[in-house]
């Protein structure tokens, strides 16, 4: 698994995924981001308030073809371990209510449901909020 840090370019790949899932590219690291990826197949982007030892999941998303095989859980639990090693205990996201796969992903990884956010996304769809927390 190949890491990438604030200031580096996205492969074009990943942006060519990110268009294809999400319908809008996130654009380049910024000075607070990390994205963890492996190859060609997935990555999972973490915003971080490092100061207070927090991290935000952003997006994890793993091609079509390579779904159901163990990626996103790989991909979400080593940059969990990771960000840990880089002072992070406290992490969070917030997940369409719609979206099962990723919901059951999160869940089976040790996230808590936290409540709802209502209207969250732009298209008025509600957003689940899960965290977990890590000494
Ligand atoms: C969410 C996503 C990253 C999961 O990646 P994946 O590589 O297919 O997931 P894994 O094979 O590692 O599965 C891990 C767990 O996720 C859950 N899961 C994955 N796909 C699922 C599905 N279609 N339905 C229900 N649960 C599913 C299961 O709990 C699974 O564990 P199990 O196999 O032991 O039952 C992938 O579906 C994806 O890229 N989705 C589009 C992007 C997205 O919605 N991202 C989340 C919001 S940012």
């Amino acid at each position: 698994m190949r890491h990438l840090g604030p200031g580096s370019a996205l492969p074009a790949w990943v942006e060519a995924l990110d268009l294809a899932v999400f319908d809008t590219a996130w654009g380049p690291l910024e000075d607070h981001e990390e994205l963890w990826l492996v190859e060609g197949l997935g990555y999972a982007r973490w915003s971080l308030v490092a100061v207070v030892g927090e991290a935000e999941l952003l997006r994890i998303a793993v091609t079509p073809e390579a779904r159901g095989q163990g990626l996103g859980r790989q991909l979400l639990a080593n940059s969990s371990r990771a960000l840990q090693a880089l002072g992070i205990t406290q992490f969070r996201l917030e997940v369409r209510v719609s979206n099962t796969p990723a919901r059951h992903l999160y869940e089976a990884e040790g996230w808590h449901f936290q409540g709802i956010r209502k209207g969250y996304y732009r298209d008025g769809e509600d957003a689940a909020l899960y965290g977990k927390e890590s000494l």
